[in-house]
């Protein structure tokens, strides 16, 4: 007999994991399923990139191990968006690491500060890889919850004084997965200041940070003077180009922090594959023109989506970022019966609330996964699903 390990089972399920079963089964009985579940775009990957991964691959000095450095090109071609983004230098030698997408270094980020026992601070909805990546390096995850009241931010003013004494590191988002939250230049700066006087790393998470509307800019945590003592900062090529499978993505910061990641990660992984950082270093050195496209079609979904939603009895905002929209649900019907209906009887995925942790329900997350018709179309299938769902006492079973 195999025993697992505490760790293991102190891992919630995944909010993911079930649904590609479900839908097969669905698809495989002739249903017409939308699927609004994961953030995974259906734009192509730009054709820049295809190009040069194409060229990489034939080319055997790209199918080397990349070990944490990398191909410099990638290295320098990132540290040149960062400066054309948002005004500051990294050195691409040793304040930026290449990862496997931004998910594996995040959710690898704790193993290099955190003793068994000590404190991460989680937000809740959130991210699962800021809680997974806190549980199985052995930490106490403080679970801060983002309420509507909160404008969905992570408060440290509110953790208690006794936490944030305990606490090495706090997972930041904004534009915000999945509450499509922003955060305002004074919330960034108290923020900052807090983990500063308690020497709390503040993992800053940007993988929307391009996705962005009527006319917002998302900014960088660095933008708060500071910063640089006690931040890292996280990108993805994944939501940005569409590239979400390449798995190809890095991270910046001063070098002793960078240097600490890069340690935990040698003895993991071997780095991103080096023709998918060719590739990477391509987009990114094209960003401007290939993002425009995504961006701007994604503003057309949120709309069209938004619209319809409102007009399927739905009560939302219309988000300035990131690629979700959050709805809200009336108290008496638990997000995961809704999201259990609408994809049994009406073939649309969508996520419940629930599914990010408890704080989490009371909504219901949409990706803007697919055109503007399709988005229409599952904004009237979900309608019907509100009107004819169970309400009070039934809606528990799911
Ligand atoms: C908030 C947030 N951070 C990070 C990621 C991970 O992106 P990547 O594909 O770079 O691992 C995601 C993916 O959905 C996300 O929503």
């Amino acid at each position: 007999m195999i025993e697992f390990s505490q760790r293991l089972k102190t891992l919630p399920g995944y909010p993911l994991a079930e649904i590609p079963v479900l839908k097969r089964r669905l698809v495989e009985a002739g249903v017409d399923v939308i699927d609004l579940g994961a953030g995974d775009n259906d734009a192509a990957p730009p054709a820049v990139a295809v190009s040069a991964m194409t060229k990489a691959l034939g080319d055997s000095a790209y199918s080397k191990y990349g070990f944490q450095q990398g191909l410099p090109a990638f290295r320098q071609a990132a540290s040149r968006w960062v400066e054309r983004r948002f005004g500051f230098h990294f050195d691409p030698v040793s304040e930026l690491l290449p990862l496997i997408g931004s998910k594996e270094g995040l959710s690898h980020l704790p193993f290099a500060v955190v003793n068994p026992g000590d404190v991460t601070i989680v937000p809740e909805p959130g991210y699962q890889a800021y809680l997974g990546g806190s549980l199985l390096a052995g930490a106490e995850p403080y679970i801060a919850p983002l309420r509507p009241e909160n404008d969905f931010l992570v408060e440290l003013s509110q953790v208690p004084e006794p936490v944030l004494r305990r606490a090495k590191l706090v997972f930041v988002n904004y534009p915000n997965n999945p509450t499509a939250a922003v955060a305002t230049a004074e919330y960034m700066q108290r923020t900052v200041a807090l983990c500063r006087r308690y020497g709390i790393l503040l993992a800053y998470d940007n993988a929307y940070c391009d996705l962005t509307y009527d006319g917002y800019r998302a900014p960088s945590i660095f933008e708060v003077p500071g910063a640089r003592e006690v931040a890292l900062e996280f990108f993805s090529l994944s939501k940005s180009f569409s590239m979400t499978g390449w798995r190809i993505g890095f991270v910046v910061g001063r070098p002793e922090l960078i240097g600490a990641l890069t340690r935990v990660k040698s003895y993991v992984d071997t780095g991103p594959f080096l023709a998918v950082q060719k590739a990477g270093a391509a987009a990114l050195d094209r960003a401007e023109e290939l993002v425009e496209p995504i961006r701007a079609e994604l503003e057309r979904r949120r709309d069209g989506a938004v619209a319809g939603l409102r007009q399927a009895g739905f009560t939302l905002e219309s988000p300035k970022a990131a690629m979700y929209l959050w709805v809200a649900l009336p108290a008496d019907l638990p997000s995961a019966v809704f999201a259990r209906r609408a994809l049994e009887d009406t073939g649309t995925v969508v996520l419940p609330g629930s599914a990010f942790g408890p704080s989490g329900e009371g909504f219901f997350r949409i990706a803007l996964t697919v055109g503007v018709e399709r988005l229409r179309e599952a904004a009237v299938r979900l309608g019907r699903t509100f009107e004819a769902a169970p309400r009070g006492a039934l809606a528990t079973t799911a």
